[in-house]
């Protein structure tokens, strides 16, 4: 078998057809909203691998410590012939992981960015020649058609904390699709960002370089694009705020001005008010509990919870189990 494959699981115009579903059923509503799988197409992969980076952007550099201090420890306790990793962008924290997994013969990397998957197998191949990497675009919530044969134990790695931009009710149905698909013996590996401070929270969504907001607008260039739309992304300001009572964070497009944004492959105008919001993502923070519970009523069991020294980011294992009847 070659060591790279690549499969596009989604038939070639559903992409485009959910975009316009996502955009004409979110922009017509009030308050407005879109998912934030959206802001991932080539330059918003770039974008996002650069706030990484960001002296404020703390998740990937606390996740990056966890692994580097327990992956071997993960190894251990998943034995993993198989790797499947969700949203998994640049890979880049995966390859501590990869390095320690030493019965690892499948990489499964699974995005709706290409780009940031053919990116990634590139790297991970020049530095593991003996592995298989099998790519897949594809959306993580509308379940996975994994490859046949990969063989166990396979570890679901779910990193960066990415479950938090899922909504409550979005992220049961997730783990429970997740739970289907583990056999005994099979892991998931989940990253959660923890509930802090907002003077830690809030410059992290609203770094002073501005690469969040641009992170943020791209948005509004993908609908151009894709949809012909007439946004236009500097009448709209970058805004991030913490939802105390929800324990999120939330990012919005905030209206500098009214305006009326033209869809044509849509046949839709959008309006909007000076001051009217979109939100555009949500980033939810947890709590050691409610990341129990929520696994058990999926029915995980949690194992190991590691977190960063300065306890900002949580990395958890667990397994499956029945569900009480
Ligand atoms: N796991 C990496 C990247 C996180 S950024 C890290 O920890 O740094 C979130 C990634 O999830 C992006 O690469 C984005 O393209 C992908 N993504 C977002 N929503 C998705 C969906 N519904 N299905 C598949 N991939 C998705
Ligand atoms: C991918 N995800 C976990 C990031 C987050 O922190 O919620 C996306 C992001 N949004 C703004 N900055 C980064």
């Amino acid at each position: 078998m070659s060591p790279f494959v690549l499969t596009r699981t989604l038939p070639p115009d559903a992409t485009a057809a959910a975009l316009r579903a996502d955009v004409a059923e979110g922009l017509t509503r009030s308050p407005k909203e879109l998912p934030p799988k959206w802001f991932y197409d080539a330059r918003g992969s770039e974008l996002f691998d650069e706030i990484t980076l960001l002296p404020e952007y703390y998740p990937t550099r606390s996740e990056r410590e966890i692994l580097l201090a327990r992956a071997g420890a993960i190894a251990g306790a998943t034995g993993a012939r198989t790797l499947v990793e969700l949203g998994s962008g640049s890979s880049d924290k995966t390859r501590h992981l990869i390095r320690a997994l030493e019965a690892l013969e499948f990489y499964v990397p699974v995005d709706v960015s290409e780009s940031a998957l053919a990116g990634a197998a590139e790297t991970l191949l020049a530095e593991h020649p003996a592995l298989t990497v099998h790519a897949l675009v594809a959306d993580f919530q509308y379940g996975l058609a994994l490859p046949e044969g990969l063989p166990g134990p396979r570890l679901i790695a779910f990193l960066g904390g990415t479950i938090g931009n899922l909504l409550p009710p979005e992220r049961a149905t997730f783990l429970a699709g997740i739970r289907a698909g583990l056999a005994p013996g099979d892991a998931l590996l989940l990253g959660t960002d923890l509930v802090k401070d907002q003077s830690v929270l809030l410059p992290a969504y609203d770094d002073a370089q501005g690469v969040t907001a641009a992170f943020n607008k791209n948005v509004l260039t993908v609908i151009n694009r894709e949809l012909g739309a007439d946004f236009e992304p500097d009448g709209f300001d970058h805004v991030a705020l913490w939802d105390a009572r929800r324990e999120w964070i939330e990012m919005r497009l905030r209206a500098r001005a009214p305006a009326v944004v033209k869809i044509p492959t849509l046949d839709l105008a959008v309006h909007f008010e000076a001051g009217e919001e979109l939100r555009t993502e949500v980033s939810a923070k947890f709590r050691q509990e409610g990341v129990r519970r929520e696994l058990a009523e999926a029915g995980l069991e949690l194992t190991h919870w590691w977190t960063d020294e300065a306890g900002r980011f949580a990395l958890s294992l667990s397994v499956p189990v029945s569900l009480p009847v």
